[in-house]
């Protein structure tokens, strides 16, 4: 319908499509969650958007019915792609979902392998180019999307290294709690160092169009989760997100289903819970595509 009418909301081809990397280098934020709800509401709203699975855990592709060691051959990922380099680029492993127009690059275990493989090859040639396979492997499809959405695995490794260089904008899940927040300084911390060094071996450093941290798992009946949110966006100003998603058994619910909140028929919780968390998602999800739109030229927040 929305080609029917004309107002499907795709980028112009001179724009940049968004390369977002959901980052922390800790396990359990909320990455995978925050990634594939954004992709899935971007996805509704008409946008073209692929989900690359950077992580060898495998929880996103899984929350798209794959068992990934068994459904998926060791190649079937960024990893086989790095491998093989085949001319085709990266668009022989996207995947169509069960999701109109949302695509997936899955992953399994086997990426892992890419940790050593990656430092070994760096080690052996005394190059850091090796680094920039992933934003290559994103270049060979991003005209195909608007949004390309990265889940990277929750470590400072050759992965996250990968993607963060091939990343164009950052979005940064972190729960209100002091062990997140240190931890996400020094992510914060790590990322800025590391980046220095880059530059200094490589002479370039990734350009963010955007940088946001989102309190993730947010419980605001806690005083401490409300008083930690009040610090962070203090101190983070206008790189912390207005919204927060919230910590909600709907979410926890969905998930052990195998499902995101919106492909729930009906609520799991009650509807209250649900709508509570319905709201939470799309307001996280409708700042960060507003963020999106910011970078397309001529697109004003109204769009
Ligand atoms: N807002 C939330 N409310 C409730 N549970 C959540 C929320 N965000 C994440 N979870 C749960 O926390 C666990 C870890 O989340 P996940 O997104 O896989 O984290 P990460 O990718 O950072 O490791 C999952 O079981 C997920 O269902
Ligand atoms: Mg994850």
């Amino acid at each position: 319908m929305r080609e029917v009418f004309g107002t499907r909301p795709w980028r112009r081809a001179e724009d940049p499509a968004a390369v977002i990397s959901i980052s922390n280098f800790k396990g359990g934020v909320g990455k995978s969650t925050t990634a594939i709800h954004l992709a899935q509401y971007l996805a509704i709203q008409g946008y073209r958007v692929c989900l690359i699975d950077c992580d060898s855990q495998a929880t996103t592709t899984m929350m798209f019915g794959y068992v990934p060691d068994i459904d998926l051959g060791e190649r079937d990922t960024l990893y086989g792609y790095i491998h093989d380099m085949p001319p085709g680029g990266l668009r022989s492993f996207v995947r169509k979902t069960h999701f109109y127009n949302l695509d997936l690059v899955p992953a399994n275990l086997k990426l892992y392998n890419l940790e050593y493989e990656i430092a070994g090859y760096i080690m052996q040639n005394q190059s850091f180019d090796v680094i920039d396979s992933i934003a290559h492997a994103v270049e060979t499809i991003v005209d195909d999307y608007d949004v390309i959405i990265l889940d990277p695995p929750p470590a400072l490794g050759m992965i996250s290294l990968g993607v963060l260089t091939a990343a164009n904008a950052l979005v940064i899940p972190m729960p209100p709690s002091i062990i997140d927040f240190s931890s996400t300084a020094s992510f914060l911390d790590m990322l800025n160092s590391t980046m220095k060094q880059m530059e200094m071996a490589y002479r370039k450093r990734p350009v963010y169009n955007f940088v946001k941290i989102v309190g993730s798992k947010a419980d605001e009946g806690k005083s401490m989760h409300r008083e930690i949110l009040g610090m962070t966006s203090k101190l983070f100003g206008r790189y912390m997100l207005n919204s927060v998603l919230r910590n909600s058994a709907e979410i926890d619910n969905a998930s052990s289903r195998m499902k995101t909140v919106y492909e729930l028929e009906r609520p799991v919780t009650s509807h209250e819970v649900h709508s509570r968390c319905l709201t939470s998602l799309n307001a996280v999800n409708y700042e960060i595509e507003q963020e999106i739109l910011k970078t397309w030229s001529g697109r004003g927040s109204d769009f």
